[in-house]
This record gives structure tokens, sequence and C-alpha cells, in this order.
């Protein structure tokens, strides 16, 4: 059995870190083992252009820790109004790593998001010539379809569509969740690609809902059955460079979470890399984690990956009951639980 497990520092390609005080814990938390991160957009308000994401980035390295070289990867968050001037600008600017697309109403802070997708067309052009990747939240927002199948919805009606238009275009298929995204991303050509986050390769929806509602399970897109699970952990064990790291590690204060219409999101940060371990172990692949978490990701990107490494232990620690978050506090995915492995080296990048 393995009980030590050295990877090339690994990287998220998909995290939510807030803004303000709330910064000081996720920043902390995320550069404690990642050396990158795509920072999501979805500010009140958004970061819609080069400036604001410029002046959100300084924000985030105020906050990181002495000896971290973390560095936040900035992204546009786009709207019906997102220019091919706003995109030159970005990807001038040498700081924009690429743009999300939230469907208006889709998730957390997705009411500025895009209402119809043809009408941003020349935008996704400049971005295709731009070489700057289109990270899309994957769900329909029609209220006519049925939560669970929001994302094989918007494969069928949207996306099949968009790849076709814009056949140079890189895209992420951000959290995918159901088999359907695994088949779309497999079958579509190399610009194509994937994040899978911890959670939804550890839990599917029983977990969040059989004995209780339990709202710290609730994200978008929403855990889908068992079958899903399994397909998604078979995807990210598979060794294909087109699925890697996304924790989409989303905070809310806990008195948002458990409410009466608690919001989406799961917070894994304090724990990602040791929560994607565990679900590489159970599934016997722990020789496939280090690509799927330190060099698909920079590969599809187009960036060399890290120098330095992290080190594993199998070692049994108990999560947190509650982590700070600014003024309130959260309630971490797993608190107060048993995790199986723990990072050595700490906040230590070589
Ligand atoms: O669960 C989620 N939380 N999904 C998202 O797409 C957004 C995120 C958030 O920002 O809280
Ligand atoms: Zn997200």
């Amino acid at each position: 059995m393995n009980n030590i497990l050295k990877l090339t520092r690994p990287d998220d390609w998909h995290i939510h870190l807030r803004d303000g005080k709330a910064l000081k814990q996720t920043v902390k938390d995320a550069a404690r083992t990642f050396g990158r991160a795509i920072v999501m957009p979805n500010l009140i308000p958004p970061i819609k252009n080069a400036q604001q994401a410029t002046c959100y980035q300084q924000r985030i390295l105020n906050e990181c820790p002495n000896n971290s070289q973390f560095q936040p990867l900035m992204t546009l968050y786009l709207t019906d109004n997102t220019s091919s001037n706003d995109i030159k600008i970005a990807k001038e600017s040498g700081n924009i790593y690429a743009a999300k697309l939230y469907p208006a109403g889709a998730t957390t802070n997705s009411d500025s998001g895009v209402t119809s997708l043809t009408a941003i067309y020349p935008t996704l052009a400049t971005m295709a010539d731009y070489g700057l990747p289109l990270l899309v939240h994957g769900e329909i927002t029609r209220p006519d379809i049925d939560i669970y199948d929001r994302e094989k919805y918007f494969i069928d009606e949207q996306l099949n569509q968009l790849v076709k238009e814009f056949p140079n275009l890189k895209i992420v298929l951000e959290h995918i969740t159901t088999k359907e995204a695994i088949d779309f991303v497999l079958e579509a050509p190399v610009n194509i690609a994937a994040t899978i986050t911890a959670h939804h390769l550890l839990y599917n929806r029983n977990d969040m809902l059989v004995g209780g509602i339990r709202p710290h399970y609730y994200c978008l897109p929403i855990m889908k059955r068992n079958s899903h699970q399994q397909a998604l952990i078979k995807a990210a064990i598979s060794g294909n460079p087109k699925f890697f790291l996304g924790t989409d590690s989303a905070p809310h204060p806990q008195f948002k979470k458990e409410a009466s219409c608690g919001c989406a999101g799961c917070y894994t940060a304090y724990a990602a890399i040791e929560l994607y371990t565990e679900a590489f172990d159970r599934a016997n692949a722990l020789d496939k984690l280090e690509n799927f978490a330190s060099y698909f990701g920079p590969n599809f990107y187009g960036l060399p990956a890290n120098q330095d490494t992290i080190t594993l232990v199998r070692r049994n620690w108990q999560a947190p009951y509650t982590i700070p978050f600014g003024d309130e506090q959260l309630i971490p995915l797993r608190a107060g639980e048993i995790i199986q492995w723990q990072c050595l080296n700490e906040n230590t990048h070589e």
C-alpha cells in the first residue's frame, strides 16, 4: 500500500476566492498546496474587464502568505455587452487567462450573465483568434428543464452548436457532473476539455439528500446519481488529458447555506488536494493523480508545469467544524469528519 505520495505541485483550474475580508482565508487555503489557480470572476459586481481583474488580482496577492509563490490567474465575466475590444485588452494585459460564460441565472451571482449565446458570437470569435479559453458553466436555465437535466440540455442545445461554430476556440466545460458531459468531451476535438471537482468524485445526490437535506453538499451543477459519479471517477483516472483538476471551491457564510433558500457551493479549498487523493486512492488509481492534478491543466492552458513538489502522507486527521470567513464563518465540506491524507509541506514553495 502506498502511504506517501510526492507530486509535482498541483494547480486549481477553477476556484472562487471572493473578495474583501474573505480573501485572508480563501487565499491562504488555496496557496497552501496549489501553485496557481484560475480565479472565478463572479463577484458582486462581476469582474468584467482587464482593469477590474488586475485590481482584484492585487487584492489577492496582498493576502498571499509570505513564503508562497501562489499565482492567481485572472478571468473575465462575460456579459451580453463584453466586446471584442474588451477581449483584446484582456489578452494584451498578459494577466487574463480565460473568460467565463455564466448563462444568466444559472448559479450564484450569474444575474449579469449572458442571455443569448449568439449575441456574443463576435466576442467569442475574437477569443478564438486570440487563443483566450472560454470557461463554461454548462447548465441551461429554462424553467421547464429539470435541474438534474440542465447540463445535458446545455450540451445538446448550445454547446454542440458553439463547438461547430468556433472550431478553434479553446473551451473548458467546468465542473462536469454527468456521463453525457464526459461523452461530449471525449468525442470533441482536442481544444475541448473539462474540469472535475473533488466533491463530485466523492459524493452523489444520496449523500446530499438521504436521511435529511445536507445544505453543505448543495452546489451547482447539482450532484447527480451514483452512476454519474462512477463515470466521473472513471474519466478522472483514465489518464485522458482532457480531464483535469478544478475544485470549484465556493465559500458561503454558514447562515446563507443553512437557510430556507440556501445558496450553492461547497468549500473544499482547505483540504482540496487531500480530498482528490482520497478519491483516487479509493479508485486504486493514485498513480493517475499527478497528471490530473499537475500536468493536464497547464498543458491545456499552454503553461509550464510547476517546478517544485508537494508530499502527501496517508494519515487520518479531523477536518475543522468551522473556518473563519471574513466577519462570518463557513462550514467546510467534510466538517468535523476524518480526512485520510494530509499534505506535509504546507505553504513551503521551495
Ligand atoms: O455551486 C456553485 N457555487 N456553483 C457555481 O457555479 C458558483 C459557485 C459560487 O460562486 O458560489
Ligand atoms: Zn465555480
